[in-house]
C-alpha cells in the first residue's frame, strides 16, 4: 500500500477505545520485532466503502508455520507474551465488519492491514 496523507476524519464503526487497542497491539508487535534502528511505516488509505490502515515493519518476519497458527489464541514466541494481542485485535475488527490480514516473509518483514467498513459521518 502506498503511503497517503490521512484525511482529517474517517468515521468507522468501531469505538475509539477498541481502535486504540487494535492499533497499539499492532504497533507494539512491530516495534518489538524490529528492535533498535528498525522501521515501522503506518499508512491510512481511504477506499470507496472502507478505510485501510497498514502497519509495515522491516523486522525478521514470521515463519509460515507460525503465520498459519495466528488465527488461534495463545500463539506466542515471546517469553512474557500472552499470544492474545492479534487474536483479540482481529475479533474487535471483525465485530465492526472488518478484517485484519497479516502478510509476512522471513527476512523481509511483516505487514498487518486493518480494513474497516466506513461509518456514517
Ligand atoms: N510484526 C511482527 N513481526 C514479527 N512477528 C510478529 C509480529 N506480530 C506478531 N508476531 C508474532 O506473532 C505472535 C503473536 O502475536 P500477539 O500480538 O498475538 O501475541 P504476543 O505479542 O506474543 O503477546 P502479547 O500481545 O500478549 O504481548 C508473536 O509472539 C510473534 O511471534
Ligand atoms: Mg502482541
Amino acid at each position: 500500500m502506498r503511503p497517503e496523507r490521512a484525511p482529517a476524519s474517517l468515521p468507522v464503526r468501531l469505538d475509539n477505545e477498541s481502535l486504540k487497542q487494535v492499533f497499539l497491539n499492532l504497533m507494539l508487535n512491530a516495534l518489538e520485532a524490529v528492535g533498535e534502528g528498525g522501521r515501522l511505516a503506518v499508512a491510512v488509505a481511504e477506499r470507496r466503502d472502507r478505510v485501510e490502515v497498514s502497519f509495515q515493519d522491516d523486522g525478521p518476519g514470521i515463519p509460515a508455520e507460525t503465520l498459519r497458527q495466528l488465527g488461534n489464541p495463545f500463539i506466542t514466541t515471546k517469553a512474557q507474551g500472552s499470544g492474545l494481542g492479534l487474536f483479540l485485535s482481529r475479533r474487535l475488527v471483525r465485530s465492526a465488519g472488518g478484517t485484519l490480514d497479516i502478510e509476512s516473509a522471513v527476512g523481509r518483514g511483516t505487514t498487518c492491514i486493518v480494513r474497516l467498513p466506513r461509518g456514517g459521518a
